[in-house]
């Protein structure tokens, strides 16, 4: 298989969803150019609408313009936030400042995922959750007046991390907070800075929110997705010869974890850089086939590549020798097992991986794989395992490619485009 061409990404779901947030909160006209319009995205403009904020269809393209308000409106029914745990958490962060209840749900999967790590310490700061110490959706949250917060994280989380900076952003209160190990995407820090809120880290991790800035209505672009841009570049990897450049994606260093382990495993990839967006450095991201090999990714790095895991995975079932993935026991709650899937996936295709405890271990080989994939419908699992399906002579068959909409539309047709030549399998449609 060759690999060809430059190719650009769908806009950064961690960015989008933040931007929408926050332009809601902002009164008066916002607008996005280059937001993600997945599902995931779209779930947190509907959330946005049901609270009263006039946000535009979104649509590939097409730019967003949202009409914020100071406070939001009580909503008539249920908030439902799809498949998006970033929409819930963050968002039940802003509604517990608000004075009246909303209700809060998401699919099978999000209803799976646990929320006391966020509903914990915004009891802390003062709001109600019915029903009372459940760790699930669906929950009712009664906002009200907060008090300031200093709270350590059980893990380190971007969302827990975002729905409590912006509890206090919309309470108006300082919080302070520490990850415990490695440290989560920071855009929710770098998007309050821009407003004039101060965001201090102090040199024991203690990160310090004051609510000094305003809101104001804004006109941003977003940056490519890193984390689409990644399964992309992991297909040009594996590729049998040609170049590859992912355009104007997002770099910013508490996100690009994966592009540090790829060097380490041998990988041939460049990162020009193509100056900023949304107050993020951007960068076209140049990837050229060449052999692996394996690397041991430490707990401290996980943070900094948790959704590029399933993706560094079946790339370490091409490399030589062994991977070691440390510490992944929060990939069993995202939006699938994806430790016990990724594991049993990689077996089914006929290569060797275990979960020993919380460390993944994958074997390297370079028979080309061959099986079935089960997805339970998350899209990660997806779009990793149609990578692996990229392998010369492999035959992949993956359950389900429609849900790789959750985050990257697209995404089979923009596989295709770059892999044409190839002598693998297609995923299912
Ligand atoms: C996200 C944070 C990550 C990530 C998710 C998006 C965010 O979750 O897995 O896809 O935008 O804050 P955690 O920070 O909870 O690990």
């Amino acid at each position: 298989m060759i690999v060809r061409g430059s190719v650009s990404v769908p806009g950064d779901k961690s960015l989008t969803h933040r931007l929408l947030l926050l332009a809601g909160l902002a009164p008066g006209r916002s607008r996005l150019r280059g937001a993600l319009t997945s599902l995931d995205a779209r779930s947190t403009a509907a959330v946005l609408r049901a609270l009263g904020v006039v946000v535009s269809p979104l649509r590939p393209g097409r730019e967003v313009r949202i009409v914020g308000r100071r406070r939001f409106r009580r909503a008539e029914a249920a908030l439902h936030c799809g498949n998006s745990g970033t929409t819930a958490r963050l968002s039940l962060g802003l509604l517990a400042a608000h004075p009246f209840p909303s209700r809060v749900t998401g699919d099978a999967s999000l209803r799976r995922r646990p929320m006391r790590r966020v509903t914990e310490p915004l009891v802390r700061m003062g709001a109600r959750f019915e029903p009372r110490d459940v760790d699930r959706l669906p929950l009712l949250v009664r906002g009200g007046v907060l008090s300031p917060l200093t709270w350590e994280l059980p893990v380190s989380s971007a969302q827990i991390k975002g729905c409590l900076l912006f509890a206090g952003l919309a309470a108006g209160r300082p919080v302070s907070l520490r990850e415990p190990s490695g440290r989560s995407r920071d855009h929710t820090e770098r998007l309050l800075r821009a407003f004039g809120y101060s965001v201090v880290e102090d040199s024991s991790g203690w990160i310090h929110f004051e609510p000094t800035g305003t809101l104001i209505p804004f006109d941003l672009e977003v940056p490519g997705d890193p984390s689409s841009a990644a399964f992309l570049t992991g297909a040009a990897l594996l590729a049998d010869g040609g170049t590859l450049r992912v355009a104007a994606v997002g770099v910013n260093p508490t996100r690009t974890g994966f592009l540090r382990v790829l060097e380490r495993m041998g990988a041939r990839i460049t990162v020009e850089p193509a100056g900023e967006r949304s107050g993020e450095p951007v960068g076209d991201i140049v990837a050229v086939p060449g052999p692996l090999r394996g690397t041991d990714v430490t707990a401290d790095e996980i943070p900094g590549l948790i959704d590029e895991i399933p993706l560094l995975a079946i790339l370490a079932s091409r490399a030589a020798g062994t991977t070691r993935f440390c510490e992944v026991g929060e990939l069993r709650v995202k939006e699938s097992d994806r430790l016990g899937l990724l594991a049993s996936n990689l077996r089914a295709v006929g290569a060797k991986a275990a979960v020993e405890g919380e460390v993944l271990v994958v074997e390297g080989g370079a028979r080309p794989p061959v099986g079935r994939v089960t997805t339970e419908a998350d899209h990660r699992i997806a779009m990793a395992f149609a990578v692996l399906g990229t392998v010369s002579g492999a035959r992949v068959k993956v359950d389900n490619m429609a849900c790789a909409a959750v985050s990257f539309p697209g995404f089979a047709e923009t596989l295709r485009s770059i892999t044409s030549g190839r002598k693998g399998s297609s995923p299912d449609p």
